[in-house]
């Protein structure tokens, strides 16, 4: 599973690589612990994550950055804490998963 996410990853496939998988790996991740898809939970729901940052160019990098090192104040007063379970690649896999959320 890991290894195939990276490897998707490395092979520039990242688009293509099955919504399914990086459902999982936001899952393994404790992600879904706190986020929803359709709904906000703690978190906001990925789908209105994505509808905001749609047409931003450089929402994945900064998605990646904030997945790995948590941040607060764009959604409310509740901060996101670290997640330091998530690796760079893995961070950059579940930004794109995130902001592919319709
Ligand atoms: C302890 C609860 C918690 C966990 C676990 C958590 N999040 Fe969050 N997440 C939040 C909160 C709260 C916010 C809103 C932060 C803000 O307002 O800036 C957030 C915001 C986000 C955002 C939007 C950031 C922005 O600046 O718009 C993304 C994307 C995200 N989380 C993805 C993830 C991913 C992927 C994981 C798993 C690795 C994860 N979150 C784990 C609570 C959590």
């Amino acid at each position: 599973m890991k290894v195939f996410v990276a490897a998707a990853v490395a092979a520039g496939l990242l688009s293509a690589a099955p919504a399914f998988a990086s459902m999982e790996l936001a899952k393994a991740k404790n992600c879904l612990a706190c986020h929803a898809v359709d709904k906000k939970l703690v978190g906001p729901a990925y789908q209105e994550v994505a509808k905001k940052y749609a047409g931003d160019a450089g929402a994945a990098a900064k998605l990646a950055e904030k997945i790995q090192k948590g941040g607060s104040g764009v959604w409310g007063t509740m901060p996101m804490p670290a997640n330091p379970q998530v690796s760079p690649e893995e961070a950059k896999t579940l930004a794109a998963w995130v902001l592919s959320q319709k």
